[in-house]
């Protein structure tokens, strides 16, 4: 059946014997666009397999030689960012512009992968015995960074191919070998990704990419004991896996509800630009998102004048247009903050716009005077929604920021730098922004959650050091 893509295993592209199929709806036409194999547990066992094969010899291939792969792999990657980004535009409806800039980043980041990868793992540690109470100076201890053997790759729906990369070249830069499960919406773009590895000339089996039904695999190959460790995003899912996965180290990145705190003395121009880019960039569908505003009463009607003004300017339509706001990736992903935004009507919440939809598409709104009891002041939208909660004290904001169970990243806006640090010191966030939005960029900075945001910390190098563990070698001396 030549309109169903194949998956990737053993260096070739594979029907499934499954004889079925998985179809990926198109978030703006609400039609099959692709359709990806449903691969079976068989499947899976043997890319397993073949993943502790390759991995072996991988081990055992200079360094400089993967780091040399991987730049031929994230150059080959920038060459076909257009049908790759075309793909995106497809499958989760991200706007035509944004689309290439994902698959840009996310050659520059197996690039810079590969070269932090060299460094770091060029280097061990030495250590000598007499430094501890009663020791002599007669051990020699050498320590090098080896890998943790088949790392599994879970991305989410919103980057694909970024949050794919950002798992698979510090993985392979390590020394491991590479099981990726992509999200459904977003599978092909995937699996035009890993082509573009393929071409690279990785040998075979190192990588695999098997796609279908979570409930067919997805818990299979989270259990898997071939399975070394396993790096996800997305969202509640990540709470069962780490419950369920066996003694392997686990990197978790599952959503946030980033607060932004905005005081009296902030340049409110600048909030009012960034909780556009933050709250409404790909309609709202990233971790990082802007998802409430904590403004002081006193400069909280200008704001949302302000904000009003910029939402009122940005463009709904289909992401082909490369319009701001786009289709929400599913019809049930539309139906749940349709059911926030009747929540906080019902709660008596002000409406800054009309509420509207056609399909999956919502256009933006921002919802003033939101109070804790509205579903919408703690739950996540992941949609172009933003609640505005008026506050009378920055302990008020810090309070609501920190009753939150997510503790992703967060963002204050003043010009008192002295109590921008006061307040990124309070917020129990992985991250805080003083003066801009959340984000997970530049890929080499530590990206990571508190509390149900996740375990662990990511970006590039924070990756390589999580996929190796320490070995040590101790010469005893006479
Ligand atoms: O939602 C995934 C998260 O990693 C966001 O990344 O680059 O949009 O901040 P970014």
């Amino acid at each position: 059946d030549g309109d169903v893509y194949k998956y990737y295993a053993d260096g070739e592209w594979k029907k499934s014997s499954s004889g079925k199929a998985v179809a990926i709806i198109n978030p703006t036409t609400r039609k099959t666009q692709y359709k990806v194999q449903a691969c079976t547990q068989v499947e899976v066992n043997k890319v397993m397999e073949s993943a502790k094969t390759a991995q072996k010899s991988w081990a055992k291939t200079p360094l400089w030689k993967r780091a040399e792969l991987l730049h031929k792999a994230a150059a080959i990657l920038k060459e076909h960012r257009a049908p790759v980004a075309e793909c995106l535009v497809k499958e989760i409806a991200k706007p035509a512009k944004d689309a290439v800039t994902e698959v840009v980043r996310s050659g520059d980041l197996v690039s810079y992968c590969a070269e932090e990868g060299v460094r770091i793992l060029g280097e061990g540690k030495f250590l000598v015995s007499d430094s501890f109470p009663g020791n002599e100076r007669t051990k020699y201890c050498l320590t090098s960074k080896i890998p943790l053997g088949v790392v599994l790759a879970i991305p989410p729906f919103n980057y694909p191919v970024n949050l794919a990369v950002s798992k698979i070249a510090p993985a392979l830069i390590a020394g491991n070998s590479l099981v990726l499960k992509p999200p459904t919406q977003g599978a092909v773009s995937a699996l035009h990704m890993v082509h573009c590895f393929h071409l690279a000339g990785f040998p075979k089996g190192l990588i695999s990419c098997v796609t279908g039904k979570g409930s067919e695999i997805g818990d299979f190959l989270t259990m898997h004991p071939g399975v070394n460790c396993i790096s996800f995003t997305g969202g509640d899912t990540g709470i069962a896996i780490s419950k369920k996965a066996g003694m392997i180290p686990l990197q978790m990145e599952l959503g946030g509800k980033d607060a932004c705190i905005v005081l009296e003395d902030a340049d409110l121009d600048l909030v009012a630009a960034n909780i556009i880019k933050g709250g409404f960039s790909y309609s709202g569908q990233r971790c990082t998102a802007v998802k409430v505003v904590l403004v002081m009463e006193s400069v909280a009607d200008v704001l949302v004048e302000k904000v009003k003004a910029k939402v009122a300017k940005l463009t709904v339509g289909a992401p082909e247009d490369d319009c701001d706001i786009t289709p929400v990736v599913s019809e049930s992903s539309a139906n749940f903050i349709e059911g926030l935004v009747k929540d906080a009507k019902e709660k008596g919440a002000t409406f800054c716009q009309l509420y509207k939809r056609d399909g999956n598409l919502i256009w933006p709104l921002l919802l003033d005077n939101v109070r804790p009891d509205m579903r919408i002041a703690w739950e996540e939208p992941f949609g172009p929604v933003l609640p505005v909660i008026r506050i009378n004290s920055i302990e008020e904001g810090i309070h609501h920021c920190n009753a939150s169970n997510f503790g992703l990243q967060g963002c204050v806006f003043t010009k008192d730098v002295n109590k921008a640090i006061l307040i990124s010191d309070a917020m129990e966030t992985g991250t805080v922004q003083i003066n801009s939005a959340p984000a997970r960029g530049p890929d080499h900075f530590p990206f990571q959650g508190l509390k149900d945001s996740g375990i662990g910390s990511q970006g590039i190098t924070n990756s390589i050091h999580m996929m190796t563990k320490i070995k040590s070698t101790v010469i005893n001396l006479p």
